[in-house]
């Protein structure tokens, strides 16, 4: 099961959905790294998410706990997920060194996981923000319009 939501075989998410399925992942994460995860969920209610987007919102998750665990050196991380009516954030936050690693000059073409998560993001109509926080770490927020739902009257 564990290496399954790792891959995330396709069943995984249909047979638990996707909060399982995230949910499992940092299970997993905390499990195999040194670095503790604080998965918060909310009311989450992710059916008026395609599976399309329910497997980039999967990625971007699994893209974010990959940098942590090789750029960040942290120590916490915490995953949460916000809903309203009009909208989903994703946030993800660390404690480690921040962009300490990252000059800016690198070769783009060979770091594309932040701009896949942006794209991910983009294609669900929906904005990502990367933040070092005074506080130190990285924090990646992302807000996803609900515009499946019925129109308020
Ligand atoms: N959580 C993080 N903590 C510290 N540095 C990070 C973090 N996430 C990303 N980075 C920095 O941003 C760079 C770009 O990330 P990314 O686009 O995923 O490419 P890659 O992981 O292949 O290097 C990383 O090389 C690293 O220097
Ligand atoms: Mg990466």
């Amino acid at each position: 099961m564990s290496r399954l939501s790792r891959g995330l075989h396709s069943s995984v998410l249909d047979n638990f959905g996707l909060e399982a399925a995230i949910g499992r992942y940092c299970d997993d994460f905390s499990r195999t790294h040194p670095i503790k995860v604080n998965f918060e969920l909310g009311d989450s209610e992710f059916s008026d998410f395609t599976r399309d987007e329910q497997i980039h919102l999967y990625r971007i998750v699994q893209e974010a706990f990959t940098n942590i665990a090789r750029h960040s050196r942290a120590k916490t991380v915490w995953v949460k997920f916000d809903h309203t009516a009009c909208e989903l954030q994703l946030t993800i936050r660390d404690d480690g060194q921040g962009f300490a690693t990252w000059d800016g000059k690198q070769n783009l073409s060979r770091h594309l996981g932040i701009e896949g998560m942006r794209q991910r993001t983009a294609i669900m109509g929906g904005a990502l923000d990367i933040a070092s926080p005074p506080a130190g770490g990285v924090e990646i927020s992302l807000w996803i319009p609900r515009r499946r739902a019925a129109p308020a009257r």
